[in-house]
């Protein structure tokens, strides 16, 4: 791993754009979404070469589902291939699978092998690829403030000691750190309901760039313009 000269330890990218590219090639959304994901292990590579440890992608959102059954049926599909084939990549970069979302909602096939991926790969410490799948930030916040109300039901936390430290801690993955940078592509100027509460102090780079076109090159453009931001979190210069 190399030197990150760009202060990035975690990068997220909303990986948007597959239908358009497999439009402008008058192929199926389908065969999109396919070289979508065979973009991801190659973007993983460059984020490790570059020196970051964390990248979180937005696989799947909690209102996917509105998507027609065969597309849906799709990407279940190629999620399922992509934790099967992709499984010896991930061993031999020594990156560890790991995924936030409604997981218990996905089917059968899908969720059982992202299960056994994300097994198989658990003592892998040089990155972390972590798949939002059945993702929304509304879910996020809502199941936490859930399991926070468990607690104080059962007597186990007084309600008025609830901080942002400790509502962290009931997010679906509290060892992940906020990210630094936050990548779209395909142009749109939005967030779409990905990290709510993660992204608060993040900083945008949205390219016009089409997801399975997104490569080493546009990774390097995005942490370039990353390292010329003026980050303040809300304070005043220094
Ligand atoms: C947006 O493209 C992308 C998605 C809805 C899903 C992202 C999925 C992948 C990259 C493939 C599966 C990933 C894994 C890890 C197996 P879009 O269909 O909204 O594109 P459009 O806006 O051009 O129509």
């Amino acid at each position: 791993m190399s030197d990150n000269s760009f202060g990035v330890n975690h990068l997220a990218i909303i990986m948007d754009g597959n239908g358009r590219w497999a439009q402008a090639r008058g192929l199926e959304r389908s065969a999109g979404h396919k070289a979508g994901a065979e973009n991801v292990l190659k973007i993983m590579r460059s984020v490790k070469e570059f020196g970051i440890k964390y990248l979180t992608l937005y696989a799947f959102s909690t209102e996917n589902w509105k998507r027609p059954a065969e597309e849906v049926g799709g990407l279940m599909k190629l999620l399922k291939e992509f934790t099967f084939n992709q499984l010896p990549a991930m061993q031999k970069e020594d990156v560890r699978l790991n995924a936030i979302g409604r997981l218990d909602a996905l089917p059968d096939a899908a969720r059982l092998g992202l299960l056994a991926a994300m097994k198989a790969t658990r003592n892998n410490r040089s990155g972390v690829l972590t798949l939002a799948l059945n993702y929304g930030g509304r879910a996020e916040l809502v199941d936490a403030a859930v399991k926070f109300a468990q607690e104080v039901k059962a007597g186990r936390v007084a309600p008025d000691a609830l901080d942002e430290n400790m509502f962290e801690k009931y997010l679906y993955d509290p060892e992940l750190p906020p990210p630094e940078l936050v990548v779209r592509t395909s142009g749109e100027l939005r967030i779409s309901n990905f990290l709510l509460w993660q992204m608060a102090y993040s900083e945008l780079y949205i390219t016009d760039v089409l997801w399975p076109d997104f490569d080493r090159h546009e990774l390097q453009k995005a942490l370039e313009s990353f390292r010329g931001r003026d980050r303040r979190f809300g304070g005043v210069k220094k």
